[in-house]
């Protein structure tokens, strides 16, 4: 064998291909896990709970019962769930795989895995090569939105996704920095979904008046509150006029020529930095302070899903500040305050 000298690398290297030509296996047994009532299960046992208590817990067909630890060793491995006294418990992973935790992310994980969403996976290649805009063109014949648009099922999952990942974001934002709001009387959640941001901030700020801005089919139906109101809106075309515009998660799903034109839009809706206007930025900043393999393993697979989903992308300090200088802003300020995400504030 040529590659002899080589073998204990080439073991190394063919471990590593095996292990990651498989990669999905989490997020698949992860939905798994959550469809079964695993997390359920060991929560409500109150203590750490044994293979066999599990099991019977649990109303899958006895047959399957013996294959359950393998579920369990898998995902205890991927960090989920931690062997106690013999008992399986829960991480604090695994603790936002509960249906009553106010931060789980139950919605998020269904949505990674919905089929409409992985089916462009397998068109990568075909897109490559062909002129479609995005994957999910490829996939689907028609862009994310348009497709959201006309399949309200879809659209529903989706919304309820974003809204998880929100309920977090307000809650660290209302304890990291709530500041960011002072002094605001008006604010636009420029794509807020179904308003769970807007809610939150409207909350904590009774006299700042907000408004959502999103598509028609998004905000119908959706109730607003005393100080929170929902307005259909093309952000391509116009921004309402408010102190503030909150972008959160909106820039990464567009190219730079759509963000110039949006932050063009919004600068055009708020008043100059001496009189407290700000373009307020959740999002990703790729090749920043944050080095650990895993938050830098979680920004790439972002970058990987908005390529995947819209052809856009996830960006550095340097790409996000000619964006910036692009649409006529004069300055910004960084808060890293969402571990892998950051606030940016964008002033004219
Ligand atoms: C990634 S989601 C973010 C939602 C929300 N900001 C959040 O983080 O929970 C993007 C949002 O932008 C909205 N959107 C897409 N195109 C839009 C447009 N042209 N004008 C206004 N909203 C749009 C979508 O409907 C969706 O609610």
């Amino acid at each position: 064998m040529e590659r002899a000298e080589n073998l204990t690398e080439l073991l190394a290297a063919q471990n590593h291909v095996r292990n990651q030509m498989l990669n999905f296996r989490k997020s698949a047994s992860l939905k798994c896990a959550i469809e079964l009532g695993i997390p359920e299960a060991i929560n409500q046992h109150g203590k750490p709970i044994t293979l066999s208590e599990l099991v019977s817990a649990l109303p899958d067909n006895p047959s399957k019962a013996s294959h359950i630890y393998r579920l369990m060793r898998f995902l205890s491995k991927a960090g989920f769930f931690v062997l106690q006294d013999q008992g399986y418990a829960l991480t604090a992973a695994g603790r936002l795989l509960l249906k009553d935790d106010p931060f789980n992310l139950r919605a998020l994980i269904f949505f990674m895995s919905d089929p409409v969403l992985l089916k462009p996976w397998n068109s990568l290649t075909e897109w490559f090569r062909n002129d479609d805009p995005a994957p999910f063109d490829t996939a689907h014949g028609k862009n994310f939105w348009a497709y959201a648009a006309e399949e309200p099922n879809f659209a529903n999952r989706f919304n309820e996704a974003m809204a998880n990942d929100s309920t977090f974001i307000v809650q660290v934002m209302m304890t990291r920095c709530k500041f960011v709001f002072d002094g605001l009387t008006s604010l636009v959640d420029v794509g807020g979904g179904t308003g769970t941001i807007a809610r939150a901030i409207a909350q904590n700020f009774p006299n700042l008046e907000c408004v959502v801005c999103d598509l028609p089919h998004v905000i119908a139906g959706q109730e607003g509150t005393e100080n929170v109101d929902f307005v259909a809106g093309d952000m391509l075309e116009k921004v309402p006029t408010a102190d503030a515009i909150l972008l959160k998660g909106i820039l990464h799903d567009w190219s730079d020529e759509d963000c110039v034109k949006i932050l063009k839009n919004c600068k055009e809706a708020i008043p100059g930095r001496n009189k407290g206007g700000r373009v307020i930025i959740i999002d990703m900043i790729l090749e920043s302070q944050i080095k650990d393999d895993e938050s830098v393993e979680t920004q790439v697979g972002m970058d990987m899903l908005m390529l995947m989903c819209h052809a856009a992308k996830e960006r550095t300090e340097k790409e996000w500040a000619k964006l910036f200088r692009d649409a006529g802003f004069s300055d910004y300020k960084i808060l890293p305050m969402f571990g892998v995400r950051c606030l940016i504030e964008v002033y004219h």
